[in-house]
C-alpha cells in the first residue's frame, strides 16, 4: 500500500509531456514527489524535489531511490531518436531504473508502456491486455521488455507494478486516429493515481486511454484498478472537423489504420548501422 500523505514517489522523465501533466495532477494529493530528468524542471512546487541526471548514471539512480516507496518510470526516447539512444535509454536505462528500484526495496513501479506493445493486432480485434503482446516496432519491443521484467519482479520478488499501455497522450486529440486512442492529461494523472494507491495490483498491464466513444480496445482491468476516465475525444470532433480533418465517416479505421499501432506498423525501422 502506497500512502499519498507519507510515502515518497520518484517520477523519471518528469520534465516531459506526461511528467508535467502528472506533476500538476498528483501534487495536491501526493505530498512527497521526487522528480528526475536529464533536463531540469524549472517550476518546482513546495512538495517537489528534483535530481537532474542522465538515466545512464547508475550511481545517481541508486542514490535517488533512497527513501522512495514507488517509482513512476516515464523517461524514454519518443518520436525522433537514433537506434543507439533507443537502446541506451529505453532498454539499458529501463533495466537500470528497475534494478536500482528493486535493490533499494521500492515496493511499486508504474511504467509508461505503450499501445505499440500490441500495435500489430488488426484494428478489427478488440484487444485486451490479457492477449500476448504483438509489438509493432523496436520501440514497442522495449516496452514489452519492461512489462516482462516487471512480471519477473513480481514472480521472484513480489514487487507490485502497473504497466500503462498509453495511447495518444496530448492536451487534445489531433487526428482521426486519436479520437480512438487519446489519453487526456487529467485521465493520465487519475490512472497513475489509482495505479499507485491500489492496495494490491499484483503485476498488472492496463490500457491508457480516455473514455473515448471510438475505443478499439476493452479492458477489464479498468474496473479492477478503479480507473474511471472522464474525458471523451469525441467532444473534440467538431474542432477537428473545423480544422479540415475528416472525422465524419463512422469508422474509416480498417483502411486508414488497419492495425492498432497506426503508422508505426508501416514506418521503416531506424537503420541498424
Ligand atoms: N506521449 C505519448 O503519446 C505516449 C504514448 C505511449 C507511451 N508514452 C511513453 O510515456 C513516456 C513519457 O512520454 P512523453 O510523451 O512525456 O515524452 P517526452 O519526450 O515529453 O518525455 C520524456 C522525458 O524523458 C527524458 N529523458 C530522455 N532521455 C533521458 C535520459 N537519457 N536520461 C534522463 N531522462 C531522459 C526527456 O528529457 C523527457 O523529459 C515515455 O516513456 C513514452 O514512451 C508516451
Amino acid at each position: 500500500m502506497i500512502a499519498p500523505e507519507t510515502d515518497r514517489v520518484l517520477i523519471t522523465g518528469a520534465a516531459g509531456a506526461v511528467g508535467t501533466a502528472l506533476r500538476l495532477g498528483l501534487r495536491d494529493r501526493w505530498r512527497h514527489l521526487r522528480l528526475t530528468d536529464v533536463r531540469p524542471v524549472s517550476d518546482l512546487a513546495a512538495n517537489e524535489e528534483q535530481v537532474v541526471a542522465d538515466i545512464a548514471d547508475r550511481p545517481a539512480l541508486e542514490s535517488m531511490m533512497r527513501g522512495v516507496k514507488a517509482v513512476v518510470h516515464l523517461a524514454g526516447v519518443v518520436g525522433t531518436y537514433t537506434l543507439e539512444d533507443l537502446f541506451r535509454v529505453n532498454a539499458r536505462g529501463l533495466f537500470d531504473v528497475f534494478e536500482a528500484a528493486r535493490i533499494a526495496g521500492v515496493e511499486r513501479i508504474v511504467f509508461a508502456s505503450s499501445n505499440h506493445a500490441f500495435g500489430c493486432y488488426p484494428i478489427t480485434e478488440k484487444v485486451s491486455p490479457a492477449l500476448p503482446p504483438r509489438p509493432d516496432s523496436l520501440y514497442g519491443v522495449f516496452k514489452v521488455l519492461g512489462e516482462t521484467m516487471l512480471q519477473q519482479y513480481f514472480d521472484r520478488y513480489r514487487m507490485r507494478s502497473v504497466s500503462l499501455r498509453i495511447g495518444t497522450f496530448r492536451a487534445q486529440p489531433v487526428d482521426q486516429r486519436s479520437l480512438a486512442t487519446w489519453l487526456s492529461p487529467a485521465d493520465a494523472a487519475h490512472l497513475v493515481d489509482v495505479s499507485l494507491s491500489h492496495p494490491d495490483p499484483g503485476c498488472m498491464v492496463v490500457n491508457g486511454y480516455s473514455n473515448n466513444s471510438r475505443l478499439k480496445t476493452f479492458d477489464p482491468n479498468w474496473a479492477t484498478l478503479g480507473y474511471r476516465p472522464k474525458d471523451n475525444a469525441e467532444d473534440h470532433r467538431e474542432r477537428l472537423r473545423a480544422e479540415g480533418i475528416d472525422v465524419d465517416a463512422p469508422d474509416r479505421g480498417e483502411w486508414e489504420w488497419p492495425e492498432h499501432g497506426g503508422s508505426f506498423v508501416r514506418l521503416p525501422e531506424r537503420p541498424v548501422r
